[in-house]
């Protein structure tokens, strides 16, 4: 089978003054996080989708998909866990409940990218179907300083071999499970992206094309571009 899982379970730290957390602030004529987890209901490929919420936040989210996707009987919900990666275990843990088929694949998304397009999660899913884990990147437009102790410049990559990561993540989910409970407890600590947790355990992850619309809603000024790149999409839409 094949699974969605929507990462929520973040506070949004970085928005500032916001009453509610960045993935359940309105985009248009609904919250960020139900245009996320539409995309991938509506996706042939997607068997089930599984969200991940801050336990805080539980309830709040639960009425969201009574109003918005009643009686969707493909969506899950499970607490998050303290980090991301912990927010994954959770919702794999909630699949394993269900499925124990280790050809499982799941596709990993922020909560706060509503621009994920049809296309990316189809090529997620390829993607790790063929080599088990993919991550989807676009190229690094900027150059890239690198610096250790946030002085002076330690190094500065060869552009055209660098990226800039997004989401969908995408892995089978035994490999998931496999490389999680090999880290140790420092690891953990000082790694949250999934990516990263597979490479440091000697596996290969294969990029897939994103692209710049895919944006993070992370600081205030990412709101207000969503509610820009939303209108112009609307906009062309309508013209
Ligand atoms: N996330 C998660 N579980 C956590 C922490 C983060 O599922 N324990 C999710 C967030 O909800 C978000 C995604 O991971 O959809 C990307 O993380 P980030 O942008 O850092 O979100 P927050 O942790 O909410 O933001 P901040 O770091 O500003 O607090």
């Amino acid at each position: 089978m094949i699974f969605g899982a929507i990462l929520a379970g973040g506070t949004g730290s970085r928005m500032g003054n916001y009453t509610l957390p960045k993935q359940f602030l309105p985009l248009g004529d609904m919250p960020i996080i139900i245009h996320v987890v539409e995309k991938f209901l509506v996706h042939p490929k997607i068997d089930c989708v599984v969200i991940g919420v801050n336990p805080e936040w539980h309830q709040y989210m639960l009425d969201l998909i009574e109003k918005y996707f009643p009686n969707q009987s493909n969506l899950l919900l499970v607490d998050g866990g303290t980090d991301r990666n912990s927010t994954i275990d959770h919702i794999i843990c909630e699949i394993r409940k269900h499925s124990q088929n280790d050809d499982d694949i799941i596709v990993t998304h922020d909560a706060v990218r509503p621009f994920v397009t049809v296309k990316m999660i189809s090529d997620n899913i390829t993607l790790a179907k063929k080599y088990g884990i993919c991550d989807t990147v676009i190229p690094a437009t900027d150059t890239i300083v690198y610096s250790e102790n946030h002085m002076y410049i330690t190094d500065i990559p060869i552009r055209k071999n660098v990226y800039q990561g997004q989401t969908p993540q995408s892995f089978q989910i035994k490999l998931f499970e496999d490389v999680y409970h090999a880290m140790t407890k420092e690891e953990l600590d000082t790694v949250t992206d999934a990516c990263k947790m597979f490479m440091l355990k000697g596996h290969q992850v294969y990029l897939t094309e994103g692209h710049v619309s895919n944006i993070k809603i992370t600081y205030a000024d990412d709101y207000k571009s969503a509610q820009i790149m939303l209108g112009s999409m609307n906009g062309e839409k309508m013209s």
